[in-house]
């Protein structure tokens, strides 16, 4: 099978793709989770996370759907080397609809291309928005996680996308403009709009003690000057010169790196978000996508 073709013509055979609905027997989560990778300053590392992530969860037997919130850019297809012969830009001009757009990516997991240099996508507006999540309502069945590469600092599309997610990771470095600007954007998603959790994640750090620090500190800022948002640290993510190498040849390092331990880190995050337990209000009334911030 050539990974570029569209999911649509191989629908009809869909465990050729690994691509199915469920057995009606199986008990499983009414939707699937939503979890959006965001960072208040760019160049810390989203689409390397959510590239790694992907293929992790995947690994672990997980439907995993990426979508890039940098529409107009397409970070995550250059990233993995993928030259996807429809984007998202056909969806906007109803030429063709979600499923027909997605291709596969590395381990088998899906992604839905974005377009490259659109600048009409870089802020949606509502009829967009409404398309999008209706489009997204009819793959529900087809997926288990949605992770979305949530872009930077605070624009319209990462602040919908943000709030869309049922679960935000928030990613920073232990710079000092890292954090703040990661505050910066804790900030207004609690502020006005009222996310009450973030998960947080270091990256490009030099070892545990630099991470905990950098956490240490964002924690502390939000404690003093915001109070409600709670924030949990997830881990961190070393500095590794295998994710450089990996970037150059447009490939995730677990790929061409599996038994290194950045690949060990990002199978332990992966398994560390599946274990997260989802709150009754995470789940409650956003269903796939929330509506509310239209
Ligand atoms: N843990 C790491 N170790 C070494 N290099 C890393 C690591 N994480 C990311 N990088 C490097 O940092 C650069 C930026 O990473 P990436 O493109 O994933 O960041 P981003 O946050 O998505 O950027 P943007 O905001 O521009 O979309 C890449 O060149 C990548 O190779
Ligand atoms: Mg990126």
């Amino acid at each position: 099978m050539n990974p570029l073709e569209p999911i649509s013509d191989f629908i009809k055979n869909p465990s050729s793709l690994g691509f199915e609905r469920r057995p009606w027997k199986e008990p499983v989560r009414k939707y699937p989770r939503v979890i959006s990778v965001s960072s208040g300053k760019g160049g810390v590392g989203k689409t390397n996370v959510v590239a790694n992530l992907g293929v992790a969860l995947t690994q672990l037997g997980k439907r995993v759907f990426v979508l890039d919130a940098e529409l107009g850019l397409a970070n995550v297809d250059t990233l993995l080397g993928l030259t996807p012969r429809y984007t998202i830009e056909h969806l906007f001009k109803r030429e063709k609809t979600l499923k027909e757009i997605v291709i596969k990516g590395p381990g088998g997991m899906s992604i839905i291309p974005a377009s490259s240099g659109t600048p009409e996508l870089a802020a949606l507006n509502v009829s967009q928005k409404i398309l999008l999540l209706n489009e997204f309502k009819q793959l529900a069945d087809y997926l288990d996680i949605l992770l979305i590469d949530g872009g930077t600092g605070i624009s319209s599309n990462v602040l919908f996308f943000n709030m869309a997610a049922q679960e935000t990771v928030t990613i920073l470095t232990p710079e000092p403009t890292s954090i703040a600007s990661a505050y910066t954007l804790i900030r207004i998603l609690s502020t006005k709009y009222s996310r009450k959790k973030f998960s947080i994640l270091v990256n490009l750090a030099s070892d545990e003690g630099e991470a905990q620090q950098a956490f240490q500190e964002l924690f502390l800022q939000v404690d003093r000057c915001l109070k409600s948002p709670s924030l949990e640290y997830l881990g961190f993510i070393p500095f590794d010169r295998r994710i450089c190498e990996a970037v150059k040849i447009q490939k995730t390092v677990l790929e061409i790196f599996p038994q290194c331990p950045v690949s060990q880190r990002f199978r332990e995050l992966a398994q560390l978000i599946l274990g997260k337990p989802i709150s009754h209000q995470e789940r409650g009334n956003v269903q796939f996508f929330s509506r509310s911030f239209l």
